[in-house]
């Protein structure tokens, strides 16, 4: 019989699973809950994918080199399943949402390809697999909470899903299509997640959404002046005080939806870290009326002014995206200028890239790809030069690292970050310090991370 596999732990005891993901957050945090269910069917991590019973790959299609990305591995499996037939080939995530039913047609090898709202699913999915037939999950469904625990890959910080979806419509962005609307977790399944960590000793939360300040506006319940109940400022004050918890982070924020009630909140609460991540995209106002971002350069402004009154020293990080269809020179110095006049502490740049499905792929301005890559350097340039600005302000002082895991290219070295998350070296050993707090002396700085010495 050619499908002999139940999906019985007992059966799966000796089987290895390999996940390779690509793309964001939500995408890693995905994969851990993915990695859970097969652990708990059985199945043991193998390092190696070329010596996997089961490959999953979580892909990410934000940009085309990351859907290509995508293909050029699945080749290398599907060629593997013909010398070894009873290997499970599984694709997830955003090019698996995207691409459905075609992915099959394009890869027949596969066994499974699953859209990121089905993750919690998987063990479901595999038995129909195992039961013989060939799974395309990619309706949109309700997200149903996990039972089983995510194995994940750290045991000091950890990422909490608090909405998924997107329900933007920014121009040149897939996320909509692939991750679909938004699905606002209850504030008590997440302070249970939280919790469960906690007991666990991790040390440092993320609560993650595509648009985290979305948070709660599909949830029931308002307040008497009719705000939502549950705004992501409501979630950080119900959470703060779990127990065991020293640090906790949020990412995306979206300027047009972001508030002061919001910065006050960070500044009140003593385990959120004075660290911001919020996207501008260009600093353009037609670009971003192009984009349907829905605001513009000078109430971005606004937002980081108000952010360093309350923090003076608040880092900011954001996403940029150059070349966007129709961006005129001067347009794209409209970003430098936002840039150099902002002082970010770190920007993640992109050469935009059309997607399918989205509208501003379907434009008749699109730029070439010469003038998206020079300005990609020259962004890329000056922002290596303000990162480089802002860690000058470490030197010298003193600051509290949350350590991690090793410095890998340096054994005798450990690695964590500041509370404003500067990723920061420096030496120790890691099985003493890892998960502790340390005050750390910064004597070395360099664009993206310091290095110091304990006090
Ligand atoms: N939700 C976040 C971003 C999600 S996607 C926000 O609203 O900002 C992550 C980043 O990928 C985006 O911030 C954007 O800078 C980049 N990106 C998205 N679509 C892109 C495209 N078509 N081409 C280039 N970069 C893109
Ligand atoms: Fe994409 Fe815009 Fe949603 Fe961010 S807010 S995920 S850029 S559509
Ligand atoms: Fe990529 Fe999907 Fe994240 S497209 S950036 S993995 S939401």
């Amino acid at each position: 019989m050619l499908f002999s596999r139940a999906c019985d732990p007992m059966k799966n005891a000796s089987k290895k699973y390999n996940i390779v993901t690509f793309g964001c957050q939500m995408n890693k945090a995905d994969s851990e809950r993915m990695a859970g269910v097969l652990e708990n069917m059985g199945y043991e991590a193998a390092e190696d994918p070329n010596l996997a019973d089961l490959v999953l790959y979580n892909t990410c299609t934000i940009r085309d080199n990351a859907e290509q990305k995508v293909y050029s591995y699945l080749g290398r499996q599907a060629k593997r399943k013909h010398q070894q037939p009873d290997l499970t080939l599984v694709v997830a995530g955003c090019v698996a949402q995207q691409e459905g039913e075609q992915l099959l047609r394009r890869v027949p090898e596969l066994d499974l390809v699953m859209g990121p709202q089905h993750a919690n699913r998987l063990e479901d999915l595999l038995q129909q697999v195992f039961d013989g037939s060939q799974v395309v999950a990619t309706e949109p469904i309700h997200i149903v909470e996990d039972i089983t625990k995510p194995r994940r890959d750290s045991s000091v910080t950890a990422w909490v899903n608090i909405i998924y979806g997107c329900n933007e419509r920014c121009s040149y962005c897939v996320v909509p299509n692939v991750r679909g609307t938004e699905q606002s977790r209850t504030p008590e399944a997440i302070k249970g997640e939280m919790e469960e960590l906690g007991r666990q000793g991790y040390k440092e939360i993320t609560l993650l959404g595509q648009n985290i300040d979305a948070y709660g506006r599909d949830l029931p319940g308002s307040t008497p002046e009719g705000r939502h109940q549950h705004t992501l400022t409501d979630l950080l004050y119900h959470v703060h005080d779990v127990p065991g918890v020293d640090r906790l982070r949020f990412a995306t924020s979206h300027p047009r939806y972001f508030t002061e009630r919001l910065i006050k909140a960070c500044k009140e609460l003593p385990k959120v870290c004075e660290h911001f991540h919020i996207p501008f995209q260009s600093g353009d106002n037609e670009v971003l009326k192009a984009m349907k971002r829905g605001y513009t350069h000078e109430k971005y402004r606004r937002i980081v002014k108000t952010i360093r009154e309350y923090m003076p020293d608040a880092s900011i990080s954001a996403d940029a995206i150059v070349g966007f269809p129709g961006e005129t020179e001067e347009q794209f110095e409209n970003t430098l200028k936002l840039v150099k006049d902002i002082e970010f502490d770190l920007i993640n740049t992109a050469a935009y890239s059309p997607r399918p499905g989205t509208p501003a792929a379907l434009w008749d301005n699109q730029l070439s790809e010469a003038v998206k890559s020079d300005r990609l350097q020259r962004l890329n340039r000056l922002v290596s030069v303000c990162a480089e600005a802002r860690s000058q302000r470490y030197l010298g002082r003193e600051e509290e690292i949350l350590v991690e895991a090793q410095n890998t290219k340096d054994i005798h070295q450990v690695m964590g970050r500041t509370r404003g998350n500067r990723l920061t070296f420096f030496p120790g050993n890691l099985e003493e310090l890892k998960g502790k707090t340390i005050r750390v002396k910064i004597t070395e700085i360099r664009p993206f991370s310091l290095t110091g010495e304990v006090m």
